[in-house]
């Protein structure tokens, strides 16, 4: 099938589950209380969504204070005034009122967002509420100093159909004296008063990014951050509260939010004395600082927040829903992701054109759709130690130019992709030869070099320029269809000696934004081309690349162990379809584990498929069972891109810091810790899904525990059928069963031996 085909076949099924959805949506919709609204006589702004509610009022002092984080109330609730705002009465010498937007300044002392210091030396910030303006499901809050000319508009968006609200804050100098940002964080959540509080969020390193773990909060601040200046692979900018003990994957409630950001960043939990919590995040204050001159504003990224009644499923749900609909770059966010052939692990640095071209035919043979070329193309690139910054092809590997394989790929049918490091060079190149004064670095300090890279300061417009207009060219001069965005080390020695002493610290954000205003140039003057995000593996994932990459390299570790956790981990936060894997070869080149090849195909097809195994080497039975893969995921595709996920078994690895475990530590919790996990991704309109079951190994003849579907109409039949290449190791027949019988009594898998798996089929009979 032809990749137009392939969008217009995949675009109709979307197009069908599209208007199931309207069709739900408006339903609720025409009953529903408008998304914002203010209600005057209470002076509450109220922001209502399906299942949720989010209120704000003011107190005598005209300050913004927050009413509600939560189920929906009843209207009267609201109405009657009788819900007052909480104060704290327990804690001493602390300023009573939960503010909305906190300023730091007198008896405040917990996490404030915001923190400056005005010209004539004052420190102290007192916002008041002077204005707010209702624009559909957009609120927003002016508030101003009481004395100084320093203008703060808190922006609200109502998402009602996902029970989200986004968060974001502008920040003005209206005078004529520069004003000191120190801390300019997007939002501070306030959480009902519940007895204890779970943290659950993401860390990991390079090659085990996005693993899931959980923290009893009490007094005091637990804080996840990035001081890179980028996402990170420790920490993703992600986070879920939860009552202790009472949120599961299937139930309970959870409240859970997810940075934009893409520079240094934190998200801080903090208990106060009287058991109240606060979760407050944005960019890092650390090393930050922001000259506001007069007339400029400074915006912050959006901090996206929300309510989910039905766990940590729903909650997941709610966000891949919304990343699909709101923060995918259109036309791309609603076309299918094409089967990635990636030669890195094959080839490495050491290319050439013909063999590419072979690789090309082999992998066109199997059903990939899009050929990328990854490190190693241009300048002096023969290993890590040379050649980043100069980005033509190289001389010896290339001496046509890219053309001759662009041509070769096109001919074959499919997308041609490349890789690039825009962020960096190596000292051994020619851009740094020339400009050595274009990187981070500090005088009287060695320039710290990571894999023999230094990074170039897009602070620096003439920097930024530079390499825009390079890409713009690589773009303009070949027919790419794909880039994968690489950032192979992050920010050390953050010197940015030419801008004036004031304004150095800006370096962070301004290097972050430039990243940010060059992709957003290149889609806008490119629009077909599609975008990867990597940084060495997983490093860069969070919401704000994802609004200007349509994807994400989640990981270096293709392990499909290993990987299985850091997908769960990443599905918490992040839709499936922008989750790329590849199946590579045995073993892998981290744990050095060997593992069938359906099983490595059942993991990658979780997310968007790849392929990154040496072709060239594969057998032809190896070959026959991928073209297998291959197509049977072209069927799938639309179910696992866009499809609602139930992570049905999880692996469950919640590790508890201070309770004595750490890396390496077996879990604690979590349904899938017996070594067999079953993930589903089902139709919006509910009437197919697919499900993918995992067996580390199986133990003492023992059976597998049936797994029950999620998210199927309880009253209709579905076929049911395991699907596999070959006849061994039949996990199930053909089955039909009602919703309910799936979603009660369950599938019961027959998987035996080691790293077993199996996909299954689900598909809606039609009424007799
Ligand atoms: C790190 C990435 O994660 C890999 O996929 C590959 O692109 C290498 N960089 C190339 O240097």
């Amino acid at each position: 099938m032809k990749h137009r085909d392939l969008v217009h076949s995949t675009s109709a099924t979307l197009a069908r589950w599209v208007v199931a959805s309207l069709g739900l949506l408006l339903c609720c919709r025409l009953s529903a209380q408008p998304a914002v609204q203010f209600l005057e006589k209470q002076k509450v702004w109220l922001l209502t969504a399906a299942h949720s509610q989010y209120a704000l009022t003011t107190n005598r002092e005209g300050e913004l204070v927050h009413l509600w984080w939560g189920p929906r109330l009843p209207a009267a609730d609201f109405e009657s005034g009788a819900l007052a705002p909480v104060a704290n009465r327990t804690g001493w010498g602390e300023n009573p009122q939960y503010l909305e937007f906190p300023g730091w300044g007198e008896w405040r002392y917990l996490e404030p967002a915001l923190k400056a210091s005005f010209a004539d030396g004052v420190r102290d910030l007192r916002l008041r509420v002077a204005a707010h303006q209702i624009d559909g499901e957009r609120l927003t809050l002016t508030l101003k100093d009481a004395h100084y000319p320093f203008v703060v508009e808190l922006r609200y968006r109502a998402l009602p159909q996902f029970d989200l609200v986004e968060r974001s804050a502008v920040l003005k100098n209206t005078g004529g004296q520069p004003i000191k940002l120190e801390q300019a964080l997007s939002a501070v959540w306030h959480l009902p008063h519940l007895q204890s509080w779970t943290m659950t969020y993401l860390a990991g390193k390079w090659g085990a990014e996005t693993q899931l773990r959980q923290v009893n909060l009490d007094q005091g601040k637990f804080q996840i951050e990035s001081r890179h200046g980028a996402t990170s692979h420790q920490f993703n900018p992600w986070f879920a509260v939860s009552e202790a003990g009472r949120a599961g994957e299937d139930h309970g409630e959870v409240w859970f939010g997810a940075l934009g950001w893409s520079g240094s960043w934190k998200i801080a939990a903090e208990v106060n004395a009287a058991g109240r919590l606060q979760v407050a995040g944005g960019i890092h204050d650390f090393d930050f600082a922001w000259q506001l001159k007069p007339g400029e504003s400074f915006e912050t990224p959006v901090f996206v927040g929300g309510f989910s009644a039905e766990g940590f499923g729903g909650a997941s749900r709610q966000l891949h829903a919304y990343q699909l609909a709101e923060v995918l770059p259109k036309p791309q966010a609603a076309q299918p992701r094409p089967i990635i052939y990636n030669s890195w692990y094959a080839t490495t640095f050491n290319i050439s054109v013909n063999q590419q071209i072979e690789l090309a035919k082999k992998a066109k043979d199997l059903g990939v759709e899009l050929f990328v070329i990854d490190d190693g193309w241009f300048g002096k690139r023969d290993n890590d130690r040379a050649g980043l910054g100069d980005w033509t092809p190289s001389k010896t590997k290339f001496p046509q130019g890219l053309k001759p394989l662009i041509e070769a790929v096109h001919g074959l049918g499919m997308q041609f992709g490349v890789w690039v490091e825009p962020e960096m060079v190596n000292p051994d190149s020619d851009l740094y030869r020339a400009h050595p004064d274009w990187v981070f670095h500090f005088p009287n300090r060695p320039r710290t070099e990571q894999r023999h890279q230094l990074m170039l300061n897009f602070a620096r417009p003439d920097v930024a320029a530079h390499i825009s207009g390079v890409l713009d060219a690589l773009l303009t001069e070949n027919a790419i269809d794909f880039i994968k965005w690489d950032m192979n080390r992050h920010i050390t020695e953050p010197g940015w000696m030419e801008a004036p002493p004031a304004q150095q610290q800006e370096m962070w954000v301004r290097h972050a934004r430039a990243v940010y205003d060059i992709l957003d140039r290149l889609r806008a003057k490119h629009p077909r081309v599609l975008w990867e995000s990597c940084s060495g593996g997983g490093g860069r994932a969070d919401l704000g690349i994802l609004r200007r990459t349509d994807q994400v390299w989640t990981s270096d570790n293709t392990d499909p162990l290993d990987r299985l956790l850091i997908q769960d981990g990443y599905t918490y936060a992040y839709a499936p379809k922008t989750q790329v894997a590849w199946v590579t070869d045995n073993p892998d080149g981290i744990n050095r584990r060997d593992t069938p090849l359906r099983f490595r195909f059942h993991c990658a097809m979780m997310g968007t498929l790849g392929v990154g195994g040496n072709l060239l080497k594969w057998s032809s039975e190896e070959e026959a069972q991928t073209k297998w893969f291959l197509a049977e995921y072209k069927q799938i595709r639309p179910l696992v891109q866009e499809g609602r996920l139930y992570r049905l078994r999880s692996p469950g690895r919640f590790v508890v810091p201070g309770a004595g475990s750490g890396f390496g530590v077996p879990p604690l919790g979590g349904s899938g810790n017996d070594g067999f996990w079953a993930y589903s991704y089902v139709s919006p309109d509910r009437s197919s899904a697919v499900l993918f079951a995992f067996l580390r190994s199986s133990e003492l003849g023992n059976d597998l525990p049936a797994i029950r579907l999620r998210g199927l109409k309880p009253e209709a039949r579905y076929r049911v059928e395991a699907r596999q290449p070959d006849k061994a190791n039949p996990p199930l027949g053909t089955q039909t069963l009602s919703g309910t019988a799936l979603m009660e009594r369950g599938l019961a898998l027959r998987l035996r031996g080691d790293y077993a798996s199996a996909l299954v089929r689900v598909q809606e009979e039609p009424m007799r």
